[in-house]
């Protein structure tokens, strides 16, 4: 397995592995609008390339094969903090263990490279798969915003974690 910065080619079969409105909002909020398309993917890439740099997008590949996709975004050096966003599996790859691999050193680049204190995320309460993982990790429920997410006739609640340099174990 190899974590790497996101190259424009993977982009397709990461927009392929979004069925539906409800699995574009479970992943990356409403960022995107449905239908999501390769285009809207690239213009938010590029819009994470400020000076200095707040977007940091990696992949995970194996053998040249794509397994999963995830991003530091809103990276703050006057906090030191940053949040852990748009984490997805390939849906071939799923329950193997592979977020868990590929967060921990995404972490690693960003407590040890970056030098942040803190990391946070965002997910929404039914998301057990991605809680779970999150709590294997190490990282902390901090609370919950109450229907601040619609989609179709559905509110969802949002829990936020984190996790900070000093409770971060490689
Ligand atoms: C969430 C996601 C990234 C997890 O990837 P993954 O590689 O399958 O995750 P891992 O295998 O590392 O960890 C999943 C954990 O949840 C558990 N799990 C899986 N499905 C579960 C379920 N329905 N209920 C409860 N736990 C579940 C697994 O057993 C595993 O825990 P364990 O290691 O203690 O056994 C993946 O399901 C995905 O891409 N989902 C779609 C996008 C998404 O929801 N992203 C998260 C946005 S916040």
């Amino acid at each position: 397995m190899e974590i790497v910065p996101l190259k424009f080619k993977y982009i397709p079969e990461i927009v392929s592995w979004i069925k539906s409105e409800p699995d574009m909002v479970k992943w990356a909020g409403r960022i995107f609008t449905w239908p999501m398309t390769q285009k809207q993917f690239k213009e938010h890439i590029k819009e994470g390339k400020t000076q200095p740099q707040t977007l940091f997008p990696f992949v995970m590949v194996n053998d040249n094969r794509l397994v999963g996709y995830c991003e530091l975004s809103s990276f703050h050096r006057h906090s030191d903090q940053a949040s852990l966003t748009r984490v997805i599996i390939s849906p071939e790859y799923r329950n193997k263990g592979m977020a868990k691999v590929m967060i921990k050193e995404v972490l690693n680049f960003g407590f040890k490279t970056l030098d942040l204190n803190r990391v946070s995320l965002g997910v929404f309460d039914f998301n057990e798969a991605a809680i779970k993982c999150y709590k294997n990790i190490g990282f902390l429920l901090e609370g919950t915003t109450r229907e601040s997410a619609k989609a179709g006739n559905t509110y969802w609640n949002c829990h936020l974690m984190s996790i900070l340099k000093r409770e971060w174990k490689y």
